[in-house]
């Protein structure tokens, strides 16, 4: 099988080439950076710039699925341009590897698109778990981005490609994402949580990112899917298993709210939110999570993760 993964440098993308060419898939890869295309062995890099729409449609060819993960990093400072591109690089990339395919239609075999999405579509709310049948509402920058993100994924369909939306949560990781900024304070002993602390953090380690994708290429998922752990925590119980992963004290009290909305307005979203997110639909599909626990996976990640 051969799959195409957009965003393929990124912290999910690395771990997914790692893990497909391990299990002897062929990769392709689409980079906006041109000095990245060759930065796998025995992936095939290929080079596309959404501003200019120019995309080498090479990508393509023999590909069976899209693993399409493209999109500016939420966690840069919000400023109007930024927030400009959070949105653009999500909607032009898709926009472009629909326009391109339907170019070279009856040259490619392209079955399924299994793109990334986001729990940050789900409203915020201190107590309600949601599942992937919930109604959300484009109120928030976040929602806005995400909701308009999955109608443009959804027009793969109209091309008879499968497609797949996987709505993930923060990833665990030693090498990115939500731990980044959090484990310099807490290595010195200074994690704490934000506003009251009692916020749904919906978490997943990474191997089990990795493992939930390739179960839905191999298995065609259709539909939406959260891509959560089992067991969310709230956010103290997060930080508390970071600062015990880290094996340094957790004592301080959580920075007041206020405090957070004058320091970084919007996009003090990101830590006060409240996502309680169900793993059920996963389970049901048997999915078998390697790290459904939180101290568990925070120790893994710290203390023997590899990915
Ligand atoms: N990590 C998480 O906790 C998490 C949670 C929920 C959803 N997600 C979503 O999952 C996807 C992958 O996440 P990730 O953590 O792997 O992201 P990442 O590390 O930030 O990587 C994203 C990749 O997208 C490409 N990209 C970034 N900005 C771009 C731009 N302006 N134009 C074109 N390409 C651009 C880059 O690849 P090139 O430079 O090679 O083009 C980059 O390596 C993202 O869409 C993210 O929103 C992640």
């Amino acid at each position: 099988m051969k799959i195409l993964i957009t965003g393929a440098t990124g912290l999910l993308g690395r771990s997914l080439v790692k893990s497909a060419l391990s299990q002897g898939f062929k990769i392709n890869f689409l980079t906006s950076r041109k000095s990245k295309i060759n930065c796998f062995d025995n992936a095939k890099g290929f080079y596309w710039d959404l501003l200019k729409g120019d995309i080498d449609t090479n990508c393509f060819l023999g590909v069976d699925i899209i693993i399409h993960l493209t999109g500016a990093s939420i966690s840069k400072l919000w400023t109007t341009s930024h927030k400009k591109l959070i949105y653009s690089s999500r909607i032009e990339s898709t926009r472009l590897l629909i326009s391109s395919l339907k170019k070279i239609q009856g040259k490619h075999h392209v079955k399924q698109i299994i793109a990334a999405s986001a729990i940050g579509i789900y409203p915020s709310d201190l107590e309600k778990t949601f599942t992937e049948t919930a109604k959300v509402y484009p109120n928030s920058f976040m929602e806005k981005v995400v909701i308009a993100w999955e109608n443009e994924v959804d027009l793969f369909s109209s091309l008879k490609i499968s497609v797949t939306k996987m709505r993930i949560g923060l990833v665990l990781s030693n090498e990115g994402g939500v731990l980044s900024p959090l484990k310099i304070p807490t290595s010195f002993g200074l994690g704490m949580a934000f506003g009251n602390g009692n916020q749904g953090q919906s978490w997943i380690h990474i191997s089990d990112v990795v493992g939930i994708f390739f179960k839905a290429c191999r298995e065609k998922w259709e539909g939406v899917y959260n891509v959560v752990s089992p067991n969310p925590v709230n956010q103290v119980d997060f930080i508390s298993a970071l600062s015990k992963a880290l094996k340094r004290p957790y004592f301080l009290p959580p920075i007041p709210k206020i405090l957070l909305k004058i320091l970084i307005g919007e996009m003090s979203s990101l830590v006060l939110d409240s996502h309680w997110i169900s793993a059920k639909k996963v389970i049901d599909e048997k999915y078998k999570f390697l790290h459904p626990e939180i101290n568990k996976a925070m120790y893994d990640i710290f203390n023997s993760s590899k990915l």
